[in-house]
This record gives structure tokens, C-alpha cells and sequence, in this order.
């Protein structure tokens, strides 16, 4: 039997959280919280949505880019305008390794030749990245993967109308899978019981820790500013092969009020049954495409056309957390909101974000976070 929600939610925020005079959602240039996330690496886009010789627009940040790959297929990002006179650079053509201006053909090469600004863009797990930050980026990649045999598996990249801390404080909400997923889709067997949460700071985010009443603990962890590395049960659609993976989420600010939802995996199969896996994964890739998007069942899910417990897709678990998540408003009020037990690692995280803005408004020495052991892991705890 689960614990209802009354039961799980005892003690009031605590005198040093979070006070309302820092905000902690936006990344706009040049706010503590901006200055604060481009530290950082950040996913951008999938590396199958960019083929080579493609262009994109891309809104990071609140800040606008143009992102291209060239023919040799290297990922590049520039300004969104023309040095020459503004114009959209995505409208512009990929020649060799340069895109060339749709406007009067002024030619740009990947080391900045005759452009304002290029951005330290690379690629990893089957995602593209950039670095948006003042001066050299930090090591890349910026967080380790499993070395086991495996396959990298990428997924669906949703748009999601809401702030990212939303969605990034979700990914430390385990007791959230119990009611959100509840209704079937690819995380009922994780619904069992509740996990009491604790957390602790590391010098590279935070390790979160799920007690089951067995005694068994599942370890996450958070990598600032924005990814969380998980293991998950095979999706809905995928049972029976692949097993468990390790999952990488990235919660990308586009501007305060949309995130991108990028998720890349490593799936433990090899030899035959990596065979079967890709092809049961090819048929859910028919199936996700074959099906309407996410938003739409999300928007009659919020319009009251659509039962929360009744929604089908084969995308379930997404649908389900972009409802919640993305349906707790644009930015969610978090001054009107009672934290409870359920809540640490959100609790720990706004408090080391608060104290980071904090420090970087105020001009003090921030945390020097460093790169994330290989060795710290996730771990399934069942
Ligand atoms: S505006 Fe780009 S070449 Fe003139
Ligand atoms: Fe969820």
C-alpha cells in the first residue's frame, strides 16, 4: 500500500532557504543565474537532427545562434546575424567547412574568419553541445559515460513550455514516479513503494540517495548545472530486451519560460541481443512517430478533453512528467509552494544555487566545480 501524500509532507521551509530576492530560474545574459549556467556545457540539439551540410536556427539561453554542420561533418555555432548587415545566418549555405551568407555572400570559417563570434561546439553520446560562457570552456566531455558494452541510444527531443529548473528539480523527485506514473506507461514497477530522499553536495552537483523500505538505495546523480544520470526501467514499449539503461537527461534553458528535453542513453546489450534490441527499437520509433506529439496530448490533458489516467502514447512516462511538470506554470511560484520530506534533493539544490547566484552577484569567489569521477555511478537500488 502507498503512503499518501498528507503522511510523506511534515516540516515547513527552513529561516535559510531560498529567499525571493534571487532568482533562481532565469539564465538571461548577464543575471547571476545566466552568468551562473554558462559555466557550463550545454546539449543543444541531437546529432541526427543536424546532418551535414544542414543549417538551424538556435535559441539557447534567451539568446539567439545559428547552427551548422559542415560537409566534412563537423558541428559548428555562431551569432544568429551577419557581421555584414544582420542578416539570419541559418538562412545562409554550408560550403566545405564555412557557411556563407544568404545576403551577400560573405563567407565564415569555423575558427571565427570574418565572423563575430563562434562557440566551442562538440559532440558526445550522440548529442551536440556548446559552450556559451567568457574564456576557455571547461574539459569536455563534462560528465563520463558507462564504458560497458553497450549502445548509445538517443531519444525523443521534447520542447517543453516551462522554465528547466522545473523539470531538472523533477529528476530529484523519485516519490513524484509513484503517483505521476502510476497509471501504467514505463515506470509502474518503480510505483511500489515510497523511497525516503536524502542528498548530499559533491565538487561536481549532487548525489542523491532513494531508501526503499527493503534497505536497498538508489543512487543518482546530478550533475551541475543540469543533467541528471540515472538508471530507468526499459520503456513500456521496449520490455523484455535491453533491460535497464543508464539514462543522461539534459534539462537545456532555450529562454526563462522553454526548455530542451534532450535524452541520450547506454543500453547494456551486445551481440545477438543487441540485434533484437535495435529492431525492437526500430518498431517504437514507428510507433512514437506514427503517434500525435507529446503537446498535443499534454494541452487536452490541461484542457480537461483528456483524463490525466487515461492517456495512451507510447511516450507515456513523457507525456505524463511534461503534464505535471510543464503544467506548474511557465515558472512556477515557488514562493507559494510547501516543501516537504519528499522534497531534499530539491531543497539542497535551490540552496546551492541560491548561495552560487548569490556569490556571483555580490562578486565573491563561486564554487570551482570540477569534472565528475568516472567511478561514481548510478546504482538501481531494487
Ligand atoms: S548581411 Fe551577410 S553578407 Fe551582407
Ligand atoms: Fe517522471
Amino acid at each position: 500500500m502507498l503512503m499518501t501524500a498528507i503522511e510523506q509532507a511534515p516540516p515547513r521551509q527552513r529561516a535559510d532557504e531560498p529567499r525571493a530576492d534571487t532568482d533562481i530560474a532565469t539564465t538571461r545574459p548577464g543575471t547571476p543565474g545566466g552568468i551562473f549556467m554558462r559555466q557550463f556545457w550545454h546539449a543543444v540539439c541531437r546529432s541526427r537532427d543536424l546532418p551535414a551540410g544542414s543549417t538551424k536556427p538556435l535559441r539557447i539561453m534567451s539568446e539567439d545562434f545559428a547552427i551548422y554542420r559542415t560537409r566534412a561533418g563537423v558541428p559548428q555555432i555562431v551569432a544568429d546575424r551577419c557581421p555584414h548587415r544582420g542578416a539570419l545566418m541559418h538562412l545562409g549555405s554550408v560550403e566545405d567547412e564555412a557557411i556563407r551568407c544568404v545576403y551577400h555572400g560573405w563567407k565564415f570559417d569555423r575558427c571565427g574568419q570574418c565572423v563575430e563570434q563562434t562557440y566551442p561546439t562538440r559532440e558526445y553520446l550522440d548529442l551536440v553541445f556548446a559552450y556559451f560562457g567568457a574564456g576557455d570552456p571547461p574539459p569536455f566531455p563534462h560528465f563520463p559515460h558507462r564504458t560497458s558494452p553497450g549502445l548509445i541510444q538517443v531519444w525523443n527531443a521534447e520542447h517543453v513550455p516551462c522554465n528547466y529548473l522545473q523539470s531538472f528539480e523533477n529528476s530529484m523527485d523519485e516519490v513524484h514516479v509513484a503517483f505521476t506514473h502510476q497509471p501504467g506507461g514505463s515506470h509502474a514497477k518503480m510505483s511500489v513503494d515510497l523511497p525516503i530522499i536524502t542528498a548530499e553536495e559533491t565538487d561536481w552537483g549532487m548525489l542523491r540517495f532513494g531508501t526503499r523500505r527493503t534497505g536497498k538505495v538508489r543512487q543518482t546523480l546530478h550533475y551541475a548545472p543540469n543533467v541528471t544520470r540515472v538508471i530507468v526501467p526499459p520503456l513500456a514499449g521496449m520490455d523484455g530486451v535491453g533491460g535497464w539503461s543508464e539514462i543522461y537527461f539534459s534539462f537545456t534553458p532555450v529562454d526563462d519560460e522553454n526548455h530542451l528535453w534532450l535524452i541520450t542513453s547506454h543500453v547494456e546489450v551486445s551481440g545477438k541481443d543487441a540485434e533484437t534490441y535495435i529492431a525492437k527499437r526500430a518498431e517504437y520509433d514507428r510507433k512514437v512517430a506514427a503517434a500525435p506529439p507529446v503537446m498535443d496530448l499534454v494541452r487536452n490533458i490541461w484542457s480537461g478533453k483528456l483524463r490525466f489516467a487515461e492517456a495512451t502514447h507510447p511516450d507515456l512516462a513523457v507525456v505524463q512528467d511534461i503534464a505535471v511538470q510543464a503544467g506548474q506554470g511557465r515558472i512556477e511560484d515557488r514562493q507559494n509552494e510547501r516543501l516537504g520530506r519528499s522534497d531534499t534533493g530539491i531543497i539542497l539544490w535551490r540552496r546551492i544555487l541560491t548561495r552560487e547566484l548569490r556569490a556571483i552577484a555580490e562578486g565573491r569567489p563561486a564554487k570551482k566545480w570540477q569534472r565528475p569521477p568516472a567511478e561514481v555511478v548510478p546504482t538501481l537500488g531494487f
